[in-house]
Protein backbone atom coordinates (compact mmCIF):
# COMPACT_ATOMS: atom_id res chain seq x y z
CA UNK A 1 0.00 0.00 0.00
CA UNK A 2 1.37 3.38 -1.30
CA UNK A 3 1.80 6.07 2.18
CA UNK A 4 -1.10 8.40 2.16
CA UNK A 5 0.35 11.88 0.55
CA UNK A 6 0.23 15.01 2.68
CA UNK A 7 -2.82 16.72 3.67
CA UNK A 8 -2.55 20.19 1.42
CA UNK A 9 -3.17 23.58 2.57
CA UNK A 10 -3.61 26.40 0.06
CA UNK A 11 -2.88 29.76 1.48
CA UNK A 12 -4.24 32.68 -0.62
CA UNK A 13 -1.82 35.07 0.25
CA UNK A 14 1.00 35.49 2.15
CA UNK A 15 0.47 35.37 6.10
CA UNK A 16 2.54 35.74 9.14
CA UNK A 17 4.58 32.70 9.78
CA UNK A 18 2.72 32.25 12.95
CA UNK A 19 -0.31 30.54 10.67
CA UNK A 20 2.03 28.42 8.58
CA UNK A 21 4.23 26.97 10.67
CA UNK A 22 1.67 25.03 12.75
CA UNK A 23 0.75 23.37 9.14
CA UNK A 24 4.10 22.38 8.32
CA UNK A 25 4.66 20.87 11.35
CA UNK A 26 2.11 18.42 10.96
CA UNK A 27 3.58 17.38 7.89
CA UNK A 28 0.90 19.13 5.61
CA UNK A 29 1.88 20.19 1.94
CA UNK A 30 1.34 23.93 2.00
CA UNK A 31 1.17 26.22 -0.92
CA UNK A 32 1.04 30.02 -0.43
CA UNK A 33 0.19 32.47 -3.56
CA UNK A 34 3.22 34.42 -3.05
CA UNK A 35 2.31 36.95 -6.22
CA UNK A 36 -0.71 38.17 -4.21
CA UNK A 37 1.27 40.04 -1.41
CA UNK A 38 0.17 43.51 -1.59
CA UNK A 39 -3.01 43.02 -3.94
CA UNK A 40 -6.01 40.50 -3.73
CA UNK A 41 -6.27 37.27 -5.04
CA UNK A 42 -7.69 37.09 -8.56
CA UNK A 43 -10.47 34.54 -9.31
CA UNK A 44 -8.49 32.47 -11.14
CA UNK A 45 -5.36 31.43 -9.14
CA UNK A 46 -8.26 30.86 -6.46
CA UNK A 47 -9.59 28.34 -8.49
CA UNK A 48 -5.91 27.10 -9.39
CA UNK A 49 -5.14 27.02 -5.54
CA UNK A 50 -8.13 25.56 -4.82
CA UNK A 51 -7.53 22.43 -6.95
CA UNK A 52 -6.96 19.16 -5.00
CA UNK A 53 -6.58 21.10 -1.75
CA UNK A 54 -7.92 20.11 1.63
CA UNK A 55 -8.19 23.19 3.10
CA UNK A 56 -8.02 26.76 1.51
CA UNK A 57 -6.92 29.67 3.82
CA UNK A 58 -8.19 32.77 3.00
CA UNK A 59 -8.28 36.72 3.63
CA UNK A 60 -11.69 39.11 4.06
CA UNK A 61 -10.48 40.03 0.47
CA UNK A 62 -10.82 36.74 -0.84
CA UNK A 63 -14.02 36.30 -2.38
CA UNK A 64 -14.70 32.50 -1.84
CA UNK A 65 -17.37 31.70 -4.84
CA UNK A 66 -18.82 28.16 -5.67
CA UNK A 67 -16.82 28.25 -8.62
CA UNK A 68 -13.82 28.24 -6.09
CA UNK A 69 -15.14 25.62 -3.72
CA UNK A 70 -16.41 23.66 -6.86
CA UNK A 71 -12.09 23.79 -7.66
CA UNK A 72 -11.64 22.13 -4.66
CA UNK A 73 -14.02 19.24 -4.82
CA UNK A 74 -14.33 16.79 -3.58
CA UNK A 75 -11.06 17.01 -1.52
CA UNK A 76 -11.65 20.32 0.06
CA UNK A 77 -12.74 20.17 3.69
CA UNK A 78 -12.70 23.42 5.25
CA UNK A 79 -12.44 27.15 3.95
CA UNK A 80 -10.52 28.95 7.16
CA UNK A 81 -10.70 32.56 7.08
CA UNK A 82 -8.19 34.89 8.61
CA UNK A 83 -10.40 37.27 9.65
CA UNK A 84 -14.21 37.87 12.45
CA UNK A 85 -15.92 38.74 8.99
CA UNK A 86 -16.88 36.38 6.91
CA UNK A 87 -18.90 38.48 4.08
CA UNK A 88 -16.25 37.54 1.67
CA UNK A 89 -17.24 33.25 1.31
CA UNK A 90 -20.47 32.24 0.27
CA UNK A 91 -21.88 30.48 3.54
CA UNK A 92 -24.78 28.66 1.44
CA UNK A 93 -22.32 27.40 -1.29
CA UNK A 94 -20.09 26.40 1.43
CA UNK A 95 -23.35 24.36 3.01
CA UNK A 96 -24.35 22.69 0.14
CA UNK A 97 -20.95 21.13 -0.52
CA UNK A 98 -19.87 20.06 3.09
CA UNK A 99 -17.39 22.75 3.21
CA UNK A 100 -17.01 24.16 6.64
CA UNK A 101 -15.67 27.62 7.33
CA UNK A 102 -14.24 29.11 10.05
CA UNK A 103 -13.38 33.12 11.34
CA UNK A 104 -11.23 34.07 13.95
CA UNK A 105 -13.07 35.94 16.65
CA UNK A 106 -12.19 37.47 19.63
CA UNK A 107 -8.46 37.90 19.43
CA UNK A 108 -8.57 40.92 17.44
CA UNK A 109 -11.52 42.60 19.78
CA UNK A 110 -9.20 44.79 21.14
CA UNK A 111 -6.56 45.85 18.70
CA UNK A 112 -10.54 46.96 16.31
CA UNK A 113 -11.52 48.62 19.54
CA UNK A 114 -8.50 50.57 20.02
CA UNK A 115 -8.56 51.27 16.76
CA UNK A 116 -12.46 52.86 16.60
CA UNK A 117 -11.21 54.90 19.76
CA UNK A 118 -8.48 56.16 17.67
CA UNK A 119 -10.49 57.02 15.04
CA UNK A 120 -12.59 58.84 16.78
CA UNK A 121 -10.43 60.64 18.60
CA UNK A 122 -8.15 61.59 15.42
CA UNK A 123 -11.57 63.21 13.51
CA UNK A 124 -13.04 65.02 17.31
CA UNK A 125 -9.94 66.50 17.96
CA UNK A 126 -8.89 67.27 14.36
CA UNK A 127 -5.27 65.29 14.53
CA UNK A 128 -4.82 64.67 11.42
CA UNK A 129 -5.90 67.65 9.80
CA UNK A 130 -3.69 69.68 12.44
CA UNK A 131 -0.73 67.16 11.57
CA UNK A 132 -1.14 68.36 7.74
CA UNK A 133 -1.57 71.78 8.37
CA UNK A 134 1.72 71.74 10.40
CA UNK A 135 3.94 70.13 8.09
CA UNK A 136 2.28 72.43 4.99
CA UNK A 137 3.80 75.12 7.48
CA UNK A 138 0.72 77.22 7.39
CA UNK A 139 1.14 76.85 11.75
CA UNK A 140 2.13 80.75 12.26
CA UNK A 141 0.34 81.88 15.99
CA UNK A 142 -1.91 79.84 18.32
CA UNK A 143 -5.08 80.91 17.79
CA UNK A 144 -8.68 81.74 19.40
CA UNK A 145 -10.35 79.79 16.90
CA UNK A 146 -7.72 78.01 15.29
CA UNK A 147 -8.98 74.59 14.58
CA UNK A 148 -11.25 73.85 16.86
CA UNK A 149 -13.18 70.69 17.43
CA UNK A 150 -15.36 68.63 20.05
CA UNK A 151 -15.00 67.05 23.20
CA UNK A 152 -15.59 63.65 24.24
CA UNK A 153 -16.80 64.01 28.69
CA UNK A 154 -20.22 63.57 29.11
CA UNK A 155 -21.16 63.55 25.45
CA UNK A 156 -23.09 60.38 23.68
CA UNK A 157 -22.09 57.71 21.90
CA UNK A 158 -24.19 55.41 19.80
CA UNK A 159 -23.40 51.63 19.28
CA UNK A 160 -24.87 49.69 15.99
CA UNK A 161 -23.82 45.99 16.41
CA UNK A 162 -22.92 45.34 20.20
CA UNK A 163 -21.05 42.47 20.06
CA UNK A 164 -17.04 41.91 21.29
CA UNK A 165 -15.76 44.81 19.53
CA UNK A 166 -18.52 47.73 20.75
CA UNK A 167 -18.13 45.90 23.88
CA UNK A 168 -14.63 47.45 24.70
CA UNK A 169 -15.33 50.88 22.65
CA UNK A 170 -18.02 51.00 25.42
CA UNK A 171 -15.68 51.01 27.85
CA UNK A 172 -13.52 53.13 26.54
CA UNK A 173 -15.53 55.58 26.01
CA UNK A 174 -17.67 55.22 29.48
CA UNK A 175 -14.91 54.37 32.21
CA UNK A 176 -12.65 57.18 30.47
CA UNK A 177 -14.84 60.11 29.10
CA UNK A 178 -18.03 59.43 31.19
CA UNK A 179 -19.56 58.75 27.61
CA UNK A 180 -23.50 58.05 27.68
CA UNK A 181 -23.87 54.83 26.07
CA UNK A 182 -26.62 53.98 23.68
CA UNK A 183 -27.14 51.00 21.53
CA UNK A 184 -29.07 48.83 18.99
CA UNK A 185 -28.45 45.54 18.28
CA UNK A 186 -30.77 42.22 16.86
CA UNK A 187 -30.85 41.54 20.56
CA UNK A 188 -30.20 43.03 23.74
CA UNK A 189 -26.37 42.82 25.53
CA UNK A 190 -27.65 42.68 29.47
CA UNK A 191 -23.47 42.49 30.28
CA UNK A 192 -23.48 45.99 28.16
CA UNK A 193 -26.11 47.03 30.07
CA UNK A 194 -25.16 46.32 33.70
CA UNK A 195 -20.70 47.33 32.49
CA UNK A 196 -21.48 50.43 31.17
CA UNK A 197 -24.94 51.49 32.14
CA UNK A 198 -25.90 51.45 28.29
CA UNK A 199 -29.46 51.85 27.19
CA UNK A 200 -30.55 49.73 24.67
CA UNK A 201 -32.61 52.24 21.58
CA UNK A 202 -34.71 50.83 18.65
CA UNK A 203 -35.58 51.66 15.91
CA UNK A 204 -32.49 53.00 14.75
CA UNK A 205 -34.55 56.11 13.71
CA UNK A 206 -34.74 56.61 17.48
CA UNK A 207 -31.04 56.06 18.05
CA UNK A 208 -29.29 58.23 15.81
CA UNK A 209 -30.54 61.68 16.55
CA UNK A 210 -29.26 61.10 20.20
CA UNK A 211 -25.76 60.69 19.18
CA UNK A 212 -23.15 62.67 19.19
CA UNK A 213 -20.57 59.95 17.79
CA UNK A 214 -22.45 56.92 16.07
CA UNK A 215 -19.69 53.96 15.77
CA UNK A 216 -20.33 50.75 13.42
CA UNK A 217 -19.61 47.13 14.85
CA UNK A 218 -22.15 45.14 13.01
CA UNK A 219 -21.70 42.58 10.25
CA UNK A 220 -21.89 43.14 6.54
CA UNK A 221 -25.24 40.90 5.58
CA UNK A 222 -28.47 41.57 2.88
CA UNK A 223 -29.83 43.50 6.30
CA UNK A 224 -27.25 45.48 7.27
CA UNK A 225 -25.83 46.73 3.48
CA UNK A 226 -26.90 50.51 3.39
CA UNK A 227 -27.94 50.51 6.57
CA UNK A 228 -26.44 54.08 6.91
CA UNK A 229 -27.87 55.45 3.88
CA UNK A 230 -28.48 58.92 3.40
CA UNK A 231 -32.48 59.23 5.36
CA UNK A 232 -30.11 57.69 8.09
CA UNK A 233 -27.66 60.08 7.51
CA UNK A 234 -30.02 62.91 7.66
CA UNK A 235 -31.31 61.92 11.39
CA UNK A 236 -27.82 62.42 13.11
CA UNK A 237 -26.70 66.14 14.51
CA UNK A 238 -24.63 68.53 12.72
CA UNK A 239 -22.26 68.18 15.31
CA UNK A 240 -21.80 64.02 15.08
CA UNK A 241 -19.58 61.74 13.95
CA UNK A 242 -19.48 58.62 12.31
CA UNK A 243 -16.76 55.92 12.51
CA UNK A 244 -16.69 52.63 10.54
CA UNK A 245 -14.58 49.90 11.62
CA UNK A 246 -17.35 46.99 10.37
CA UNK A 247 -17.42 47.04 6.93
CA UNK A 248 -17.93 49.13 3.82
CA UNK A 249 -20.53 48.96 2.46
CA UNK A 250 -22.86 49.35 5.81
CA UNK A 251 -22.37 52.59 4.60
CA UNK A 252 -23.88 54.15 1.33
CA UNK A 253 -20.57 56.18 0.49
CA UNK A 254 -22.21 58.49 -1.93
CA UNK A 255 -24.61 59.72 0.20
CA UNK A 256 -22.01 60.04 2.98
CA UNK A 257 -19.93 62.38 0.56
CA UNK A 258 -23.12 64.27 0.22
CA UNK A 259 -23.64 64.51 3.93
CA UNK A 260 -20.33 65.55 4.56
CA UNK A 261 -20.12 68.20 1.76
CA UNK A 262 -23.41 69.89 2.67
CA UNK A 263 -22.49 69.52 6.60
CA UNK A 264 -25.00 67.59 7.20
CA UNK A 265 -22.97 65.83 9.85
CA UNK A 266 -19.92 66.45 10.89
CA UNK A 267 -16.99 64.33 10.14
CA UNK A 268 -16.81 60.75 9.02
CA UNK A 269 -13.70 58.22 10.40
CA UNK A 270 -13.55 55.14 8.12
CA UNK A 271 -10.72 52.14 8.28
CA UNK A 272 -13.34 50.81 5.54
CA UNK A 273 -14.65 51.08 2.19
CA UNK A 274 -17.69 50.74 0.27
CA UNK A 275 -15.58 49.59 -3.01
CA UNK A 276 -12.95 48.75 -1.19
CA UNK A 277 -9.35 49.17 -2.16
CA UNK A 278 -11.23 52.00 -4.20
CA UNK A 279 -12.36 55.10 -1.89
CA UNK A 280 -14.85 56.98 -3.49
CA UNK A 281 -13.31 60.21 -4.82
CA UNK A 282 -15.26 62.61 -2.83
CA UNK A 283 -14.25 61.09 0.47
CA UNK A 284 -10.33 62.07 -0.62
CA UNK A 285 -11.05 65.83 -1.04
CA UNK A 286 -13.17 66.21 2.48
CA UNK A 287 -10.84 67.77 4.93
CA UNK A 288 -13.26 66.26 7.58
CA UNK A 289 -12.50 62.71 7.22
CA UNK A 290 -10.29 60.90 8.65
CA UNK A 291 -9.06 57.10 7.14
CA UNK A 292 -6.85 54.06 7.48
CA UNK A 293 -6.23 51.55 5.16
CA UNK A 294 -8.75 48.49 6.88
CA UNK A 295 -6.11 48.24 9.25
CA UNK A 296 -7.84 48.30 12.93
CA UNK A 297 -6.77 44.66 13.37
CA UNK A 298 -2.81 45.11 12.48
CA UNK A 299 -1.10 44.70 15.33
CA UNK A 300 2.01 42.13 15.29
CA UNK A 301 0.81 40.35 17.96
CA UNK A 302 -3.43 40.39 17.01
CA UNK A 303 -2.46 39.44 13.35
CA UNK A 304 -0.29 36.48 14.45
CA UNK A 305 -2.70 35.28 17.06
CA UNK A 306 -5.53 35.59 13.99
CA UNK A 307 -3.21 33.61 11.85
CA UNK A 308 -2.49 30.61 14.74
CA UNK A 309 -6.15 30.68 14.99
CA UNK A 310 -6.88 30.20 11.27
CA UNK A 311 -4.29 27.50 10.82
CA UNK A 312 -5.72 25.85 14.17
CA UNK A 313 -8.93 25.47 12.82
CA UNK A 314 -7.85 23.82 9.70
CA UNK A 315 -6.11 21.18 12.06
CA UNK A 316 -8.66 20.31 13.97
CA UNK A 317 -11.07 19.76 10.62
CA UNK A 318 -8.59 17.81 8.84
CA UNK A 319 -7.69 15.46 12.06
CA UNK A 320 -11.26 14.75 12.71
CA UNK A 321 -12.42 17.09 15.03
CA UNK A 322 -14.75 19.79 14.75
CA UNK A 323 -13.11 23.44 14.59
CA UNK A 324 -13.77 25.67 17.39
CA UNK A 325 -14.58 28.72 15.74
CA UNK A 326 -17.09 27.48 13.00
CA UNK A 327 -19.25 29.94 11.34
CA UNK A 328 -23.03 28.68 11.71
CA UNK A 329 -25.04 29.17 8.42
CA UNK A 330 -28.54 29.77 9.72
C1 LIG B 1 -11.35 42.52 9.69
O1 LIG B 1 -12.00 43.35 9.13
C2 LIG B 1 -11.86 41.25 10.08
O2 LIG B 1 -13.00 40.91 9.73
O3 LIG B 1 -11.13 40.50 10.74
Amino acid sequence: MSPRSPMRIFVTRPIPEAGIRPLKARGYDVAINAEARDRPAEERELVAGARGTDAVLSLLTDKITSRVMDAGRPTLKIVANLAVGYDNIDLIAAAERNIRVTHTPGVLDESVAEHAFALLMAISKRIVEGDRYVREGKFRSWGPMLMLGADLAEKTLGLIGAGRIASRVAGFAHKGFRMKILYNDLRRNERLEDEVGATFVSPLEALIPQCDFLSLHCPLNAQTEHLIDERRLGLMKPSAYLINTARGPIVDEAALVRALELGKIKGAALDVFEFEPKVTEGLLRLDNVVMTPHTASASEATRNKMAEMAAANIIEALEGRTPPNLVKIS
